[in-house]
């Protein structure tokens, strides 16, 4: 799945993204998000490479059990690998419901990849048909995460604690798009 856009930051500068599942070789790219101190400065701070190991079984996992879904985003023009996205099973409210997230590596920020490749994953969560609801907990002191969520259409619902991860507690905003609307 590949999409092209222009941002409205960075009108001159066309970029093409595609979201590829998440596979066995793609441990380095987790050291590049979660196990970055810059890239979890608002999600508790980076993993430990035993949590990343850990981590990597789940993603490669996380469509075969039929949890959700975790892609790699690959910029078209480069083939190199820029970041994540993906949604997973969630309960929020006692609700099922889908939670979604993700990265974008610092050289490749600002220029609507994370916007492209939401885009393409929103569009994926809606095919599988499993959650009427797709969620997002950005920290309210995460613009950009921020105005992913407002440029694609999510409702703001309200600010609310959120624990992520296990024993961190931040201020975030609860977003929520309806995937049947
Ligand atoms: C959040 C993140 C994925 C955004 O990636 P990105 O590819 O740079 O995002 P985009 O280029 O699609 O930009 C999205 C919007 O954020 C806006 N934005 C960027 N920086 C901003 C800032 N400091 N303040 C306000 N808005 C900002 C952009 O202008 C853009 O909106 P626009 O197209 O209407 O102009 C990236 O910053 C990141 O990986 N952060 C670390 C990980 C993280 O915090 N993930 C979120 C977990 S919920």
């Amino acid at each position: 799945m590949s999409v092209n856009s222009k941002s409205g930051s960075d009108m001159g500068n066309k970029s093409s993204v595609r979201i590829e599942a998440w596979g066995e070789g793609d441990l380095p790219l987790l050291k590049k998000t979660l196990g970055d101190p810059a890239m979890t400065r608002h999600l508790g701070g980076p993993e430990s490479d035993e949590q990343l190991v850990k981590r990597q079984t789940l993603f490669e996992r996380l469509a075969e059990e039929g949890k959700g879904r975790m892609f790699k985003i690959i910029h078209v023009d480069t083939g190199e690998a820029v970041g994540s996205v993906g949604y997973w099973d969630s309960t929020h409210n006692g609700k099922e419901i889908y939670e979604t997230g993700w990265f974008v590596i610092p050289a490749f920020q600002g220029m609507g990849i994370a916007s492209m490749a939401t885009t393409l994953a929103i569009a994926m969560a809606r095919s599988d048909g499993k959650h009427r609801f797709l969620h997002a907990f950005p920290s309210v002191e995460n613009p950009p995460s921020n105005a992913v969520c407002r440029k694609l259409g999510f409702t703001l619902v309200e600010e609310c604690e959120f624990e992520y991860p296990k024993g961190h507690f931040m201020r975030c905003n609860d977003w929520r798009l309806d995937l049947l609307g």
